[in-house]
């Protein structure tokens, strides 16, 4: 069967299409699954550049295959699965906790293996590629924002979002989009300031629902945020991206700031790479929340660190329920499969973190 994925640590220009047996179930709560779509993330260009090999003790196998993510139809289920059957539509994500990225199954493939836990029933009003784009992103969000109500809460503001402003970097990234659109529409956050560049200012409107975003700053022209917003203004930020420049905008009392794109603190790189994590890491990780405690210094402001968790089965199931009420209209871009050199082209800006519009979707078949 075909799979995209790349015979060596290369750039986004070594992708090419392999030829790989069909995988076989070999634990009863697994599924096979004939995949209609799958995304390409920042982790897949992680893995397939070879960065990710810094983080791991055991050797990746190569080749090396990509998609993270991705929605298709089962075709044949283990016998401990209970929740699919053979002809049921469904996506989800192809590893839980602790996460073993290297080698995962790829599910920019023809055919893949999922775990039952890991995957929902795709509802017909999700497109295959809506389900697989949306996916991830919801997870993460929803986790972080649930983290936020919870430090929120810890800094005795007054429950939910209500009556509160909320900040997200990249109002069309993967993530960002989709972060806006559930703060605004599941947890309905008062005031959501977003951000764009240039180029992607007026697209916002016409990508986004009506009424997801009521300030969008342009963050090329503006590199300061708090020359256009007001310092003090933001309640809760869900950091997108590696900078912190909100901070100069954040509610100094009581504000909170949840980050998924900072490095991650000992702990959670701990439960997120099991046993193999090297001691040198957890050392970096731990000077990274020093720097972070410094930039908060002076202030109240609580700070929080996700990475999704797709073991986390009950948000697993929260995040299929918010998706099947139409709220969240993700922003995907999509790609063929066959088209290589398109496919290498807009896996490129995922790499570079740059130019790309939503997440990235590969069409399969
Ligand atoms: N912790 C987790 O579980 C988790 C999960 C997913 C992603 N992440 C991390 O989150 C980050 C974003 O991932 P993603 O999937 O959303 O990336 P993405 O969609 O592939 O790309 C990021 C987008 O952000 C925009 N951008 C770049 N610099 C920006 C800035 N300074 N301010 C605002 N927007 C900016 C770029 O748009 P322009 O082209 O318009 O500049 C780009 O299209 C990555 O670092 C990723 O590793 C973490």
């Amino acid at each position: 069967m075909r799979a995209l994925g790349a015979r060596m640590y290369t750039d986004m220009s070594g992708l090419e299409i392999l030829e790989v047996p069909v995988p076989e179930i070999k634990d009863p709560d697994q599924m096979l699954i004939k995949m209609h779509v799958a995304t390409f993330a920042t982790g897949d260009a992680i893995v397939i550049t070879g960065q990710a090999k810094l983080m791991m003790s055991k050797k990746p196998k190569f080749p090396l295959r990509v998609g993270i993510t991705g929605s298709g139809t089962v075709v044949k289920v283990g016998q401990a699965v209970t929740a699919f059957k053979p002809g049921d539509a469904v996506y989800g994500m192809a590893f839980g906790r602790p996460m073993s990225f290297i080698p995962h199954p790829g599910y920019a493939s023809e055919y893949a293996i999922g775990h039952e836990d890991l995957f929902l029933p795709k509802p017909a009003a999700l497109s295959f590629e809506a389900a697989a784009a949306a996916f991830a992103s919801t997870l993460t969000a929803y986790q972080s924002v649930e983290l936020g109500l919870r430090l929120l809460r810890e800094q005795g503001a007054p429950a939910g979002l209500e009556g509160k402003t909320v900040f997200v970097p990249g109002a069309l990234s993967a993530t960002g989009n989709v972060g806006v659109q559930l703060l605004k529409h599941v947890y309905g956050a008062s005031r959501v300031i977003a951000t764009a560049s240039t180029a992607k200012m007026p697209l916002v409107r016409d990508r986004l629902p009506s009424g997801t975003v009521d300030e969008l700053v342009d963050y090329q022209k503006h590199p300061r945020l708090a020359d256009v917003v007001a310092p003090g203004s933001v309640d809760f930020a869900y950091g997108t991206q590696w900078t912190l420049d909100y901070l100069s905008v954040m509610e100094k009392r009581r504000g909170v700031v949840v980050n998924i794109a900072a490095l991650f603190p000992a702990q959670l790189f701990r439960e997120i790479m099991g046993d193999v994590v090297p001691f040198w890491l957890l050392w970096i990780a731990s000077l990274a929340q020093l720097y972070y405690r410094w930039r908060l210094r002076g202030t109240n402001i609580k700070m929080g660190v996700v990475s999704g968790n797709a073991g986390a089965r009950e948000d697993v199931e929260r995040v299929g329920e918010i998706l099947a009420t139409g709220k969240i209209q993700p922003v995907y871009t999509v790609v063929d499969m066959k088209d290589i050199e398109a496919v290498r082209e807009a896996t490129d800006k995922v790499q570079k973190i740059k130019g790309g519009i939503g997440a990235l979707v590969i069409k399969i078949a």
